[in-house]
């Protein structure tokens, strides 16, 4: 069964292709390296032995999405990665971030709805839920007032989608809410690799780790947590990847209760910023060089999922530790900075 995936040489849209081929999928990519490399492929390739069918080009360019479906007239399923995803560049350029993410997102879905059937997962974030009132987040917390564009083409991604959905009864889509997808394969050949200053905690950590960064800053320690710093839910992408294609497998067997669904995807424990550095200084024997800073405008105090959806109803669970994820992102961090 052939899926595309846009994006699919990006951090998460790499694991997933590996995931992908694992259980025999053929998987087409397309990515236009704005954030990746071609060189993923080679990491790729060497955990599966595979090499997915690669197409670089530009998905803002409506003419190349609208040819490209009429070349892949068997296509299965499509796994939509491909976004810009730095909130502070969203706020500074806003309309980079309607057009990526949203303008490609409608593209997408005229070519699916031109078929008659489509099967589409969309990459949206537990961004959405901003500060919930309750805690752990289910999938039915209000929606909250995006805090950055960034956030805004989620929300109105899922909109786009559920709405498409309504009328186009053919169509099958779930959204996936990812909470903070960390680490690498643990066969260190494919991981994250953010380009400029990491906006993420566990590249910044890694990155202090091995010397590429001075110091880190953590925002805060007067926060109403335990230990006074933000807490988020750290899930390791391998298994982020995995629940891609069960998602991909329950609209392929026609499981869906709906034609559009949505799943928070997380471990359902939340991990604070200090024990997060305590357990990368564990896995790494390092010392990391942190200060605590002043808070952060638009960080929410503590974010952690609700995952009795995705155990219960998609049949998924993540089952690897904050350890675990914290090994594989020094393991990989070590491995490129080589
Ligand atoms: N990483 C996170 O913390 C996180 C959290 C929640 C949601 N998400 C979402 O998950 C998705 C994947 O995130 P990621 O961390 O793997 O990001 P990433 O930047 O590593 O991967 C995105 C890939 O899409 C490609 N791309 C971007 N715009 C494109 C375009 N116009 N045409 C073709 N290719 C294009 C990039 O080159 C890159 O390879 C994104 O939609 C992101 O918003 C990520």
């Amino acid at each position: 069964m052939k899926i595309l995936v846009t994006g699919g040489l990006g951090f998460i849209g790499s694991h997933t292709v590996v995931e992908l081929q694992n259980e025999g999928f053929e998987v087409v990519i397309i990515d236009n390296l704005s954030n990746s490399s071609e060189n993923v492929l080679d990491g790729i390739v060497a955990i599966t032995g595979k090499k997915p069918i690669f197409e670089k080009f530009d998905l803002r360019d409506k003419n190349k999405v609208q040819d490209f479906f009429k070349r892949h007239g068997d296509l299965e399923g499509v796994i939509h990665f491909a976004a810009s995803k730095a909130v502070g560049e969203s706020v500074e350029n806003p309309l980079l971030y309607y057009e990526n993410n949203l303008g490609v997102l409608v593209y997408m879905l005229q070519e699916l709805t031109k078929l008659d059937k489509g099967n589409f997962i969309f990459s949206s974030s537990c961004t959405v839920y901003g500060q919930a009132d309750t805690l752990p987040i289910t999938e039915d917390a209000p929606v909250k007032p995006a805090e950055s564009p960034y956030g805004n083409t989620k929300q109105v991604g899922e909109e786009i989608i559920s709405d498409t959905c309504h009328v186009n009864p053919q169509l099958a889509a779930i959204s996936l809410r990812y909470f903070n997808p960390i680490g690498a394969h643990p066969s260190v050949e494919i991981g994250e690799l953010p380009i400029g200053v990491p906006q993420n905690l566990v590249p910044f950590i890694t990155q202090t780790g091995v010397g590429l960064r001075e110091q880190l800053s953590v925002f805060g320690d007067d926060y109403p947590t335990e230990d006074g710093t933000c807490i988020r839910d750290y899930i390791h992408v391998v298994d982020l990847a995995k629940a891609h294609v069960v998602a991909l497998q329950r609209l392929l067997a026609k499981k869906n209760q709906s034609n559009y669904e949505v799943f928070n995807l997380g471990t359902g424990k939340g991990s604070s910023v200090l024990e997060v550095i305590q357990s990368f200084e564990k896995v790494s024997n390092e010392k990391l060089n942190y200060k605590i800073v002043d808070r952060r405008a638009g960080d929410v105090i503590q974010a952690y999922a609700d995952t009795k959806k995705a155990n219960n109803v998609l049949g998924w669970k993540a089952h690897s530790t904050l350890d675990d994820s914290m090994k594989s992102a020094w393991d990989w961090e070590q491995k490129i900075r080589n």
